[in-house]
Formats: structure tokens, sequence, C-alpha cells
């Protein structure tokens, strides 16, 4: 089965991962809430009745540990963030129809009737496990009040996810070397009875929703290989406090997981704002239970909890499937991964007490790399993208074009547009709906932006400023175009930057938000006096630009100074704890060391060249695959290497690489490889050189 394109009649919800409410929001979380927000705001665009929702995540030991830490209780510590959240996101025009929590009533009940009919259906069954127990404090250690080591790939974990490694899910049991995070002890594996989910029966159901899933090929892709190792089953209920009960087990001392509370959210979410409007606008069981149209927004480290968990307990409870996954890349700072801990992150407040319009970052973020590969966030960058794009492409033509309306026609020239100009637009639209269609934002944004570089051309070649006197009609026809492309412009940008695109709106003299409007109206005629318009983007300067990169790499220094400090002083309490794991480097999940030996001749065989990008594209039908042109000196060598999800190919270009250039030609998906790329480890982490090595030199 194959999904109708967008617009469908049917209602759609688009859903983002709930933040955990337990602390500032940064850069990281901005980019998946701008994002559906955005991507909301694209289908209605496209004439799709759309809601977009979500809530704060208040349960689990995200939100325990943080508020044991400050010392006070979890409830009181979530709402404040659910609240700080709540004020934060209108900043950024990101606008939800519904923004619960999963602590409220409606959550609680619903959450709790799902988990009955699982069990009712039989899906459920208790099992012992080892749970990780702390005997200093007398307290069992669920998911993050442990760390330890990756079972699968080694890197370190906490208890429930290898955030630092391979991005999966643990089971209680399954960390390694486990360490209490309450008193820094090892910690002991002490048995429990817990309820499980039967994930492992869904693992057809699931392959089969997986062929129909749409979004991101990352989480398309990636849950076939778990579903491949064999799926296991899910335990639901921790011990724990702070969360939901399960339902008839109120008395124990267990609550449910917080990955079973929190998705369902997305449902109550969806419900309160059907209550609100009334079913008639907006009806939450034509979404949920029957076929609407169900998309989720979510960063790439829980394609999992997505793609397997979550699609298992709608089918058990008989709710509808997910349409679409969308998962997004990281964003790194500078180059390297974002890290609240090491304030390397462009925090919410800091953007905004710098006076930045909100829809530059809108724009920067969604425009900057596809949905699923990372984004890389520099001052300079962004200063780039602002000045470039916004201030001398669309701001500029925007500018230019109302500004020569209203002196000459004091709006809108009386005649209608050409058919090029017509046709052109209506290119753009097609490029707009394609784009939706395919789940890429960056798309959606550049359909605009090379809208109003086409409109820059137009008055370019057209220069109406010489035809005034000499030839009146032709002048009033090329600004009647002009006005009509800005207008079109201000259509396809307002998913991503609405609150320029309003500006725009209002200064053609539109009624009403340009929010509202639909994907013809690009080609409707503004009316037909307008004021005299401003300039809608500022640039920013440079050095401007030195003094935000100069802040962001002092505050990063402080904290690493910190973190050296208080490093020191806590050495007493650590004990040689810390060293241990620190040494004793658990290499079981390394590939083992080869015993047999070669001779230097051998080496000397291979041709190991220092290469430099040119050129990195993925390859049409493959998945992994991209086309690599790699300069070597003598020749630019072309290469196909398995790196296309695991990298922002687009700013591969210009980096120096190791390229074995004598290995045997061989063609894959049609394409030649006459060379490999040498690269370390799952992640494929390309080598490169660390002085100034030429390019073509031998490594030897
Ligand atoms: N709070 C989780 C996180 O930040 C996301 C929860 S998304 C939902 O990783 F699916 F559970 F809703
Ligand atoms: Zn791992």
């Amino acid at each position: 089965m194959s999904h109708d394109d967008f617009p469908t009649d049917r209602p759609a919800v688009v859903t983002c991962g709930l933040p955990y409410a337990n602390g500032d929001l940064h850069i990281g979380h901005l980019r998946g809430y701008i994002g559906a927000d955005a991507f909301t705001r694209a289908l209605e665009t496209l004439g799709q009745q759309a809601a977009y929702v979500s809530g704060s995540d208040m349960h689990g030991t995200p939100v325990a540990v943080n508020a044991e830490e400050e010392g006070v209780d979890p409830e009181s510590f979530a709402l404040r963030w659910h609240e700080q959240y709540e004020e934060t996101f209108p900043k950024f025009n990101v606008e939800f129809d519904n923004y619960g929590h999963t602590h409220d009533e409606t959550n609680t009940e619903l959450t709790q009737e799902i988990v009955r009919t699982l069990d009712e259906e039989g899906y459920v069954y208790e099992d012992e496990v080892l749970v990780a127990y702390d005997p200093k404090a007398d307290d069992h250690l669920p998911d993050r009040y442990v760390v330890g080591t990756c079972p699968y790939c080694g890197e370190k974990a906490r208890g429930d996810e290898c955030d630092e490694g391979c991005q999966r899910h643990l089971e209680p049991g399954e960390i390694e070397n486990p360490t209490s995070v309450r008193t820094g002890n090892p910690a002991e594996y002490r048995e429990r009875t817990h309820k499980f989910f039967r994930v492992s029966e869904f693992a057809d159901y699931l392959t089969e929703f997986l062929d129909d899933l749409e979004g991101t090929s990352n989480a398309r892709n990636q849950p076939r290989q778990w579903i491949e190792e064999g799926l296991q089953d899910w335990c639901l209920t921790r011990d724990m406090e702070w969360g939901i009960d399960y339902p008839g087990a109120e008395e124990e001392d267990i609550v449910l997981y917080v990955w079973v509370d929190a998705p369902i959210e997305y449902i109550s979410s969806t419900k309160q704002y059907s209550d609100r409007v009334g079913s008639d606008e907006y009806d939450w069981e034509e979404v949920w239970k029957n076929d609407g149209e169900i998309i989720h927004v979510i960063g790439r480290d829980i394609i999992q909890h997505h793609t397997i968990f979550w699609p298992a307990m709608l089918e058990a409870a008989n709710y509808n499937a997910p349409r679409a996954v969308a998962a997004t890349g990281f964003i790194t700072i500078d180059g390297k991964g974002l890290s609240t801990s090491r304030n390397r992150a462009i925090w919410a407040k800091e953007y905004l007490e710098e006076g930045f319009h909100p829809d530059l970052l809108r724009y920067y973020l969604t425009t900057t790399g596809g949905l699923q590969q990372d984004v890389d966030f520099t001052w300079t960058a962004f200063q780039e993208k602002v000045n470039g794009e916004l201030v001398g492409t669309i701001g500029n033509f925007w500018y230019r074009s109302l500004l020569f309306a209203y002196r000459n026609y004091e709006g809108r020239p009386d005649v209608e547009v050409t058919s090029e100009v017509e046709e052109r637009i209506e290119g753009a639209i097609g490029e707009f709906r394609e784009a939706v269609n395919d789940y890429s934002l960056r798309e959606c944004g550049l359909a605009a932006t090379r809208l109003a570089q086409f409109g820059n051309e137009y008055i370019q070649r057209n220069e109406p400023w010489k035809l005034t006197d000499d030839d009146p009609e032709r002048a009033a026809q090329v600004i009647r175009d002009c006005v009509q492309i800005a207008k079109a412009v201000g259509v396809l940008l307002e998913p991503v930057a609405p609150g320029k695109a309003q500006a725009l709106w209002e200064q053609l003299g539109e009624d009403g938000s340009v929010a509202d409007a639909h994907l013809e109206d690009a080609l409707e005629a503004p009316p037909r006096r307008f004021e005299q318009p401003g300039e809608l983007f500022e640039k920013i300067e440079d050095d401007r630009v030195d003094e935000l990169e100069t802040k962001l790499d002092e505050k990063i220094t402080a904290a690493a100074e910190q973190e050296t400090e208080s490093d020191e002083g806590d050495e007493a309490e650590e004990t040689d704890m810390a060293d241990e794991t620190e040494t004793a480097a658990d290499t079981s999940d390394l590939e083992p060391l080869l015993e047999d030996r070669i001779s230097f001749e051998d080496f000397q065989n291979l041709d190991i060249r220092v290469g430099r990008v040119e050129v990195a594209e993925g390859i049409d039908g493959a998945d992994d695959l991209a086309r690599l042109e790699v300069d070597i000196g003598f020749e630019t060598r072309q290469v196909v290497a398995g790196i296309k999800q695991l990298h922002d190919l687009e700013s591969l270009s210009g980096t120096k690489c190791i390229l074995l250039a004598n290995m045997a030609p061989a063609e894959l998906f049609g394409v030649e490889s006459n060379g490999m790329i040498l690269a370390a480890g799952e992640e494929a982490d390309l080598l490169t050189t660390h002085g100034d090595a030429d390019i073509g030199e031998k490594v030897r």
C-alpha cells in the first residue's frame, strides 16, 4: 500500500518528540520543534487539514534525577520547566494547536486505558528481571540512575539508552559495568518482577509497517536491522514512585516506564485540541482510531521508540499506524557535538537575548542541511546564510519590487501577470508541493529562495527603471510581475519564516494571515494599493559575528575550566572507580586483531594517498551509498562509499580524506568506484591528516 499524496481529505496530526521537562531548551531541541512546526504549516499551505501537538515529558528518571539533584519534588520541578517551555515556543514562532504534558489527567487516563487494553489483549506478561541496585543507597536504580557500558557497541551508556554510541534502547539489566549515579558505587543486579510487552510478536507486523512508512530513510531502514537481529520484549514498568501507576497495581511501588506514557501524550494532546475546538472541526478519533495521517518528527536518537515500540503498542491497542517518521540529525556547534554539560550549545534564551528574529534561526535550521543530516551551527555560517539568502536574495527582492511599485504606482500596477512569470510561480509551487511530499523542509524553503532569485534576475534583465519614461506600459508590466513574485515568495516562505512572511503580507496590503494562505493564493493578485514598504531583513555585521564567536568560545572554555576544578574537588569521593572504567577499555565489541602479519612489501603495495573531496552526493536508490569525487593531485577519482546516512554530504566537499588509490575498480548501483575512502568504525569516521600534507602525497 502506498499513501495518497498530500493534501488528502483526511485530517493530519504532526507531532514533535516531547521535551523532557528537566532543563533549558537549546538549539538542538529547537531544530525539531521548528521543523515540525514548519512542516505543519507547509501541509496547511497545501490545503491539508493538520494539527500540531506535543507536550512536556514529565516522568521518568530524566526528570527524577535532576529534581533530586536540586532537592525538589519531581512534580513541581517538571511543572516549572513545562511552563517555561510554553512561554518559549511562541517566541520562535512555534505554534502548537495543543501543548499538554504527560502528567495531566487526559494522559494519565488514556495511558492506563491503553495499557489495560494491551493487558486484556494478552500482550502483557510478568517476568523476573535483573535490576540494578545500589546497596549503599538501599534503592533500585532504574534507567538514568545507572551508567555503564553498552553491551552492543561498548560505548559509555546510560541505563536505558546508548546515548553516546549506537543509540540503542537498553533493557533493564543489559548495561554492563553498572555504576550508581546516586553514590558513584558499583551497582549490583537483583531480581525483580516486572511487566513485559510482547514486542517480539510484532516482527511481521512491523516489517510491513516499515514497508509503508514514509519520512526520512534513517527511520525507515535502521529498524529493519533491529528486527532482523531479533526483537526483545519490552519492560513496561520501573521501580520508582514518580510516574503513572500500572493500572490495577496502584499499591505497588512500580510505575509505567516513561516511554509508555510519553508517546501516548501525542494522542492525549490531539484529544485535548479536539475537545477544545469541537470534533466537527477536528476529530482526534478520525486521526488516531481511523485513518488520519500521523506524522512524527523526532531526533534520530529515538528512532527505535517510534518505529518499533510505539507502532507495536498502537497496533496492539487497536489504534491507527503512523504514516511517517521524520528523524532529524543532530546539531553540532563549530564542528563539534553539542554538549549541554560543556556549555557547547546555543540556548534558546541566549539566541533571543541577542535580539535576532526567530525566523532567521528557523531559516538556518531548516535550509542548511537535509532533515536527516547533522547541521553544524557557527555564527559565521549563520551570518552567511542570513546576509546571503535572507537579506541578499529574498529581502532585497521584496524591498526593490515593492518600493518601485509603491513609488510609481502606489501599489500593484493594474495589469495582468505575464505567462512567463505565472509559469515560473507555478514551477515554484510544484517544487514546494513535491518537497512537502518528500518531507524535505529544506526544499520547501529553497523553493521560495530560488523564486526570489529568479525575481532578482527578472528585474535585472528588464531594468524597469529605464522603462518608466520610454515604455511605461512595459515598466508597469515588469513591476506587476515582480509584485506577484514577491507575494508568491511570501506564501512559500511562510512555513519556514512565518513572522517575516506576515510582515510582507501586510506590506502588500493583504488582510488576514499569510498562514491561512494556500498555494493558489500565490497566483492571486494582491490588493491594488499599498503603503510605503520597509526593509524586512537586516544584515549582520562582521564585528557582531566576531563578538558572538568570542562569547561562545569563552563560555565553552569557562565550562571546561570549571569541570577540571570540580573534578579535582571530587577526587577524594570518587575513589578509583572512575579510573577503572577509563583504563580497562572494554574491547569485547571491537573486531578482534588479526593474527596474520603482512610484510613491509605488502604494505608498500597499498597506494594510499591524501585526497580532497570535491563532490559528495547521494546515489539514487541506494540508501547508504554516496558518490564522491576525490582530488588526489594527479587526477580526480570517482569513488562510491557507504557513508550517505552517516555524514552531511554537502559539508564534506573541501575536506581532506585518505584514499586507497590502487583498489580494483568496482561498480555499485551503476556507478563505477575507483578507490576506497578510509574510515573508522560503524559511524564511518573519516580519516584525514593533522598537518598540512599536500593533496596526492603518499601515506607511508
Ligand atoms: N522526552 C523524550 C526525549 O527527549 C522524547 C519523548 S517522545 C515521545 O528523548 F515519543 F515519547 F513522545
Ligand atoms: Zn551502543
